[in-house]
């Protein structure tokens, strides 16, 4: 997009390369005398893996989107309207984007400037915009949306599946589908709009509010409400054709499950247990957070990876019980209670795991002592002992092994130290006292302490070697 030349009456808050600039930025502070002065947003949250992701200088409350997408052109058009409130006296301020063609940008009714650089979008607005002011940011852009390929290879943001298409997002992907504030410690609530052709389906996360054929018939909308704050890398929408089941779990919480027709008959049998393992769940980590659960089953390589978007993750392919037990943890641990920044991913994958080991020794199969202990096993020069589950070294590892597997073995641990009747307690209390908030890893070592004060020491000895510590820690007395 080209921009229209500069209001006369604005300040300026670039370096000043031509004279007339100089003449410029003369009147408008003789003209602002005694206004709001404000500065640009921060370009990045300094997240240690992706520094340049999420922005600062604001906080989006709501993002409401209507997409237009054709599974044949692939092509993309979208109105992203954020409502986001100001942090700090703004002059600019920032969105992640990446791809896809800006064709128009307003702030609170006014057409105001933007440039790319990078996956960055910054924004002028025409007024500044003073502290604690609550803006509405119009973003209109189009194009074919891409796949990125993350640190550790797997590929998000994009997808274009077997009969349609699938947006993803973690850790950053959700830039390629919508303007944003893409870093975790920025929830909001949604209102995603989707329209496609006619025959096909759109399924995204929250509920259902209407499905409309437009005038012709030649397309449908459907208008998906999240009411729960939600990070946008578990914001997700699946494009393609889709096989509906809605029900409701015993405890009464609304089911929506989507399922390719092809996957139908090989996910029928896990699915019919998903009711149960939400309750199941609700009864071991406290209240659902959210109003409605199910999932998304698309073809067996449409994605190379399940993920817990919200409300109803995806899997690619039948998922098995365990990978649903997985991601539906995920509601509690990661969608609700998220990390701060990706630093942070064991408090997702650890707990998912350990939900994982706990389904397993309540229902017949192996107690988590033996999950544990075979996890143990591998020998010190196994991936699983490649780094403390707290500091992964690197943006490429945030999935690796010691995430997944050492993280649950943190909280076996936690287990062991401080007795059943106080872990159990512990993960419900977790999810409830940061329920949809941030937390890192240091607010959970002083949770599990302030609840358990009497094991101090010893928890502090897990957390030296088990949840920071390098290599593979000494065997833990068998008590
Ligand atoms: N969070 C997913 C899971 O375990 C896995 C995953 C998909 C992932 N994409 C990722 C993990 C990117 C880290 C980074 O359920
Ligand atoms: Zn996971």
């Amino acid at each position: 997009m080209r921009r229209r030349p500069r209001p006369l009456a604005r300040p300026l808050a670039r370096p000043l390369a031509r004279p007339l600039a100089l003449l410029v930025a003369l009147l408008s502070v003789a003209a602002c005398g005694g206004g709001v002065h404000g500065s640009p947003g921060a370009s990045g949250l300094r997240d240690p893996y992706f520094p340049k992701l999420g922005n600062g200088g604001y906080d989006v409350t709501h993002y409401s989107l209507n997409l237009a997408y054709d599974p044949d052109s692939h092509r993309l058009t979208g109105t992203a309207t954020l409502t986001a409130t100001a942090r700090q006296d703004l002059s600019a301020f920032n969105l992640d984007l990446r791809g896809l063609t800006v064709g128009g940008v307003t702030v609170d009714r006014k057409r105001a400037r933007s440039q790319r650089a990078g996956s960055e979008l910054t924004i002028r607005p025409f007024d500044e915009l003073p502290a604690g002011h609550t803006f509405r940011t119009v973003v209109r852009y189009s194009g074919e949306p891409v796949t990125i390929t993350d640190p550790d290879g797997s590929e998000e943001g994009w997808l274009r599946t077997g009969d349609g298409a699938l947006g993803l997002g973690e850790p950053t992907g959700s830039m390629a589908w919508f303007p944003g504030n893409h870093h975790p410690s920025d929830k909001a609530t949604y209102t995603l709009a989707i329209s496609v052709p006619a025959g096909v389906r759109a399924v995204s996360n929250g509920e259902l509010r209407s499905a409309k054929r437009s005038a012709f018939g030649r397309s449908t909308t459907y208008v998906w409400r999240v009411t729960r704050p939600m990070a946008s890398y578990v914001a997700t929408v699946a494009i393609g054709d889709f096989r509906i089941r809605t029900s409701r779990t015993p405890d009464g919480i609304p089911v929506y499950t989507a399922v390719d027709p092809r996957e139908e008959k090989a996910s029928a049998k896990v699915l019919a247990r998903l009711p149960e393992v939400v309750d199941w769940e609700t009864a071991t980590f406290g209240p659902y957070p959210f109003s409605s659960t199910g999932a998304i089953v698309d073809r067996d390589g449409d994605a190379g990876y399940a993920l817990e978007t919200q409300n109803r993750p995806v899997f690619p392919g039948a998922p098995r019980l365990g990978t649903l037990v997985h991601e539906l943890a995920h509601q509690w641990y990661g969608d609700s209670v998220t990390p701060k920044s990706w630093r942070d991913m064991w408090l997702n994958e650890g707990f998912a795991t350990y939900a994982e080991w706990l389904w397993e020794e309540r229902h017949g199969g192996d107690t988590a002592q033996r999950s544990f202990d075979d996890a143990y096993d591998h020998d010190a020069g196994s991936a699983v002992w490649a780094f403390p589950p707290a500091d992964p070294p690197g943006a490429a590892h945030i999935s690796d092994a010691p995430v997944y597997g050492r993280g649950a073995m943190v909280l076996h641990r936690v287990r062991e130290t401080v007795g059943d009747p106080a872990f159990f307690a512990l993960l419900k209390g977790w999810a409830t006292d940061h329920r949809y908030g941030n937390v890192d890893t240091h607010d959970f070592t002083s949770y599990v302490e302030r609840e358990n004060p009497a094991e101090k020491k010893a928890l502090a000895e897990v957390w030296k070697d088990w949840l920071y510590g390098k290599g593979k820690p000494d065997e833990p007395d068998k008590s």
